[in-house]
This record gives C-alpha cells, sequence and structure tokens, in this order.
C-alpha cells in the first residue's frame, strides 16, 4: 500500500509542479500583457506612469501633443516599452485607463476617448473651481468621478489618489511613514484591482465606499489648494491620509 502511495506520489508531483509552473507563468504572463493608459502628461501623470511601469505594466501617454520634447522625455524616463500617442489611441489600448487632465477638460477628453467599456477609469481629478477671491471651491454639486461615469457608463470609475500630492505618488518615502490612499467605486472587482495595484507601489489604501463618495474625497482637497491663493505652490503643507497605528 505504501510502495502504491509512493509511486502515486512521484507521478504526481512532477504534475502539480508542472501546473503550478504554468500557472504563474499565464499569471505573469497576464500581468505582463496589461497595458496602462495615462491620459495627460503633467505632474500627476509624470508620477505615476513611471509607477505603474515598475510594475511591469506597458504604459502609453495619452497626450494633445505625443511629440512634445517634455512628452517625449517622459516616455524614455518611464522606460520599459512606454509609449506615447494621442489621448484616444492610449485610451483604445490601455486596459486601465489613469484620467490626470485638469478638470475644465476633463468633460471634453472623457468624451473624445472613443468606446471604453469594460474598462477600468482610474480618475485621478478634483472638480475644483478658482472664485472670483482667488480661493477654491467644489465646481460641481457631484463629484468628477460621478460625473465621468454617467458620461461614460459601460467603464468602471475607481477614483484614487486625488488626495496626496503627485510628490508623494510619485515617492511614498516622502511622507516619512505609510500613506494611504482612499479608493471609492460601485465595481467592486475594479476597486480590489486598482487596490492591488496602489498596493504593489508601496502604499495602504482603504476602500472607502461606493463612486457617491468620491464627492466628499474631492472635497477633501479644497483645502490642500489654498496655499496657492497665498502666492505658495500648493504644497506648503503634506496632505495624505495615515491610518492610525493602535
Ligand atoms: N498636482 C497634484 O499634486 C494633484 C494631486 C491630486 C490630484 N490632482 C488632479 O489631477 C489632475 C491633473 O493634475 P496635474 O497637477 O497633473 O495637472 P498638470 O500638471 O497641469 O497636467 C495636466 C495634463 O493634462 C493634459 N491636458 C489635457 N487637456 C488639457 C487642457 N485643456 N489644459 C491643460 N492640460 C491639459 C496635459 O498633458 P498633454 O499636454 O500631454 O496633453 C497636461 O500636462 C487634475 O485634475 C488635478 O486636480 C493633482
Amino acid at each position: 500500500m505504501l510502495q502504491k502511495y509512493g509511486v502515486f506520489r512521484l507521478l504526481c508531483c512532477p504534475v502539480v509542479v508542472l501546473f503550478v509552473v504554468i500557472g504563474l507563468i499565464s499569471i505573469v504572463s497576464a500581468q505582463a500583457a496589461e497595458t496602462v493608459a495615462v491620459i495627460g502628461t503633467g505632474r500627476v501623470g509624470g508620477a505615476l506612469g513611471p509607477r505603474f511601469a515598475e510594475l511591469g505594466y506597458t504604459v502609453v501617454y495619452g497626450s494633445r501633443d505625443p511629440s512634445k520634447q517634455n512628452v517625449q522625455e517622459l516616455v524614455e524616463l518611464t522606460g520599459k516599452g512606454a509609449m506615447a500617442s494621442s489621448q484616444s489611441e492610449a485610451a483604445q489600448q490601455g486596459d486601465i485607463v489613469v484620467l490626470a487632465v485638469p478638470w475644465s477638460a476633463v468633460e471634453q477628453t472623457v468624451k473624445g476617448l472613443g468606446n471604453l467599456d469594460g474598462k477600468i477609469i482610474i480618475d485621478v481629478t478634483n472638480a475644483l473651481r478658482r472664485r472670483t477671491d482667488g480661493y477654491f471651491e467644489k465646481a460641481v454639486p457631484t463629484s468628477a468621478a460621478e460625473l465621468i461615469q454617467s458620461w461614460v457608463p459601460g467603464v468602471s470609475v475607481v477614483k484614487a489618489f486625488n488626495t496626496m500630492s503627485y510628490l508623494v505618488m510619485a515617492d511614498p518615502s516622502l511622507a516619512g511613514g505609510p500613506v494611504t490612499v482612499p479608493v471609492v467605486g460601485d465595481d467592486k472587482n475594479a476597486k480590489k484591482k486598482v487596490q492591488e495595484i496602489i498596493e504593489a507601489m508601496g502604499f495602504e489604501t482603504e476602500d472607502l465606499g461606493p463612486l457617491l463618495y468620491a464627492r466628499h474625497l474631492e472635497s477633501m482637497t479644497v483645502l490642500h489648494l489654498t496655499p496657492l491663493f497665498k502666492g505658495g505652490d500648493g504644497d506648503l503643507f503634506e496632505y495624505y491620509l495615515r491610518k492610525r497605528s493602535d
């Protein structure tokens, strides 16, 4: 009996190992095959693009002018097969689309990206405007994220990264300790996937609920921009969330 068991184990082990290896290869190649389109090549696009590339994603920047010198420099800095193309070409290639354009350009940009059904949009934007006295306020009663979802209902919008400076996005260690990225969205699977990516970038995440809560996350950023009114550069104080450790 024991001998039979030994033969069984001898035959079984290589088969199990083979299945595990095939499984691992398919997971790795599925991840490597994924493309992230980063729409907007400014501070946020330039901070997040290289972070996605570090994780093995192919990054395609979507720019109004992909041949611009700063865009080409960003492509080079990102490496790992990164490219730049028009906003719609990039979005069509991306499995995940990161929206990193100014609020004033969001509607036109999103509506010009073509059919994005089935893709995930990571919305980093904040629907804010400047008042006549220079201070900032919400530009809409709801949120950029909710509006984007209504303009392109076939996508899964996940709001993330909007509550922190692009400098911390690029290098979480600048915060001198853990940084929590609050994430909201209505598609649980998409939200989970985005959380896993953000965690792989070295952040903690917290699921703060449905997309409806994006309006609260966007409100939080109003005060961060106050230094701009006072003549600062908008990063005069650190701004991010950190979970309590006790
Ligand atoms: N800066 C931060 O720390 C921070 C933090 C959290 C969230 N956010 C949000 O993230 C979004 C992007 O912020 P950002 O600081 O990266 O802005 P930014 O430095 O001004 O870059 C925005 C990019 O969007 C593209 N774009 C498309 N249409 C545009 C238009 N009509 N006018 C200007 N640029 C246009 C441009 O890239 P191309 O020229 O290549 O098209 C531009 O480089 C904003 O909604 C902001 O509220 C910013």
